[in-house]
Parts: structure tokens; sequence; C-alpha cells
């Protein structure tokens, strides 16, 4: 089956005020038809403003809209506000597709290994922000656009299926927001509903900076580092281009963990 992004849609990208967030919010915007809504999320008012610039750049008809908001304490109802003022005097019903890109998300504390994560409240707001705003947001975006087709992208990695030393916040994390996705695929099997994990590979964003700054796994930081010294580590253009083609081509079934590596040298 072929995938085909030009429809009248409505795009949501978390996490779209820098990395990886922002170049895929770019590239969806440059391929999506006139009419189309994009919103953006996350708490830096700079980045997400840069990012509407320029997406409105592109010269296309499209409606753009920034929100700051902290997923770590957001709650239901600040979801249901963002969506009803995106979508102020349109009918939901007017979209040919609604998209939601679940990007947004942060490492945890990598300087401590798994049996140092005692703090019940680090993991509250790590998971807060992770996993239960993810969740949340997602089961608004579906009430609100009931009746309409729904393609679904959760940003996942390898560690949420594969162990990393100094990473338990983050694997855990990830894992726990992958299964959650897989089961919304098998229950909306039936519906117009297309449900993709994604890990974008190693990237060249604050998040792998952080890790190699900060982690405790020294191998794995080193790794990092060897990579940016010889220029190899993937950049968000290289992953976004990935994804775009893994969307387009939908060799994937609904609710699969598709990786930038699968069918690469
Ligand atoms: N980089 C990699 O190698 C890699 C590999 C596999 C998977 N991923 C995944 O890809 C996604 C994007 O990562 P990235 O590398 O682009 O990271 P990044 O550069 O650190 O960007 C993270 C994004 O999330 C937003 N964010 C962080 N904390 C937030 C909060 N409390 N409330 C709202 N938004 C928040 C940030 O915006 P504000 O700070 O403005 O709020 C930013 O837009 C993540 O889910 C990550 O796990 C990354």
């Amino acid at each position: 089956m072929v995938l085909d992004l030009e429809k009248r849609t409505y795009l949501l990208v978390t996490g779209a005020s820098r990395g990886i967030g922002q170049r895929m919010a770019v590239e969806l915007a440059d391929h999506l038809k006139a009419g189309s809504v994009v919103v953006l999320l996350a708490r830096t008012e700079q980045g997400l403003a840069q990012t509407k610039s320029s997406i409105e750049a592109l010269g296309k008809d499209l409606k753009v809209y920034i929100f700051s908001i902290d997923l770590s304490t957001a709650k239901k109802s600040q979801f249901l506000e963002i969506l009803d003022k995106s979508l102020q005097g349109v009918n939901v019903r007017s979209f040919e597709r609604a998209f939601i890109l679940h990007n947004a998300g942060t490492v945890g504390d990598v300087s401590k290994s798994a049996v140092e994560s005692s703090d019940t409240d680090d993991w509250q707001v790590y998971f807060h922000m992770n996993v239960f705003s993810v969740i949340s947001l997602n089961c608004e975006f579906f009430r609100k656009f009931t009746g309409v087709s729904k393609l679904v992208v959760n940003i996942t990695s390898k560690c949420g299926i594969e162990p990393y030393g100094s990473m338990s916040f983050y694997c855990s994390g990830k894992a726990a927001r992958e299964m959650y996705f897989r089961v919304l695929a098998v229950e909306q099997e039936n519906e117009d509903v297309l449900v993709l994990n994604y890990a974008p590979g190693a990237i060249d964003t604050e998040m792998t900076e952080l890790v190699q700054r900060q982690s405790s796994n020294k191998e794995l930081a080193d790794f990092f580092k060897m990579q940016r010294d010889t220029k190899t580590m993937l950049t968000t253009g290289q992953t976004t281009q990935k994804f775009l083609k893994v969307l387009q081509e939908q060799k994937f079934k609904s609710g699969d963990h598709v990786d930038y590596w699968d069918d690469e040298e």
C-alpha cells in the first residue's frame, strides 16, 4: 500500500521546538494539501515560533498554531483546550486525515544506574512527561476526531526494545509508551486508523549531547562522542527523509516498530 500525505490534514506535532520534531513538522507540512492545519507543541515559544516561520516560508495555504505547554505536568483539560482552540470554526469532518506525531521526549537522569533511581517523584515526573501525557493527548485527539481517518506516529527508540546501561528511565518509558500504541493498533484494527512506532536512530540533537555529557555508561557516551567527532552521527534531515519514505511506502503493519536502520546497509 502507498500512503498519500497530500490530503487536507490536521497535523499535531509534540516537541516541535527543536531537534527531530522541528524537522519532521516542517517536512511533513511541505507535503500537506492547502487548507491543512498544523499544531505545534513544546515549552519554548521561541523554538515553536521558528518552526512556525519555517512552515510559513513554504508559502503554502496552511494555518499554523503554536502552544507552549509543559508535558511533564499537563492535564487532559489542557489538551482539550488546545484541540478546541485550533479547531475553532472548523468542522473536524472537513479534514481528510487527522495526524498526530507524538515526538516530544526526554532522556531522564542518565547519571544514575537502575539501582540508584529510587525516588518515586523522579519516576512520576518522567512518566508523566513521556507516557501519561502522551496517552492523555492521544485519547483526547481520538475523541475529537471521531469518524475521521487517523494516522498516529509514536517516536520510539531501540531503547524501547533493548536495554542500555544508564538508561533505565528512558528504556522503561519508551517500552511502556510503545506498548500503549501497540494495544491501540490492535484495538483499532478494523477502523480507519494507522499506527506507526518509528525509531529514528541515534541523531545529532540536544538529547544525544546530554547523554554524551552525563551518561554513567562510558561505552555509550564514548560511542556518541566518536560519532560526533567523525561526523557520522545521523542528522534530523536524514531520519526525516527515511521517516517519510517509511510512511509513504507503508510496508509496515499498524502498530509495528520500524527502525531507521531497517533495510539500511
Ligand atoms: N536523538 C536521538 O538520538 C533519538 C533516538 C531515538 C529516539 N529519539 C526520540 O526522538 C524524540 C525527539 O528527540 P530529540 O532528539 O529531537 O530531542 P530534543 O532535541 O531534546 O527535543 C525534544 C523536544 O521535546 C520537547 N520537550 C522536552 N521536554 C518537554 C516538556 N516538559 N514539555 C513539552 N515539551 C517538551 C522539547 O521542547 P521544549 O524544551 O521547548 O519543551 C523539544 O522540542 C524523543 O521522543 C526521543 O526520545 C531520539
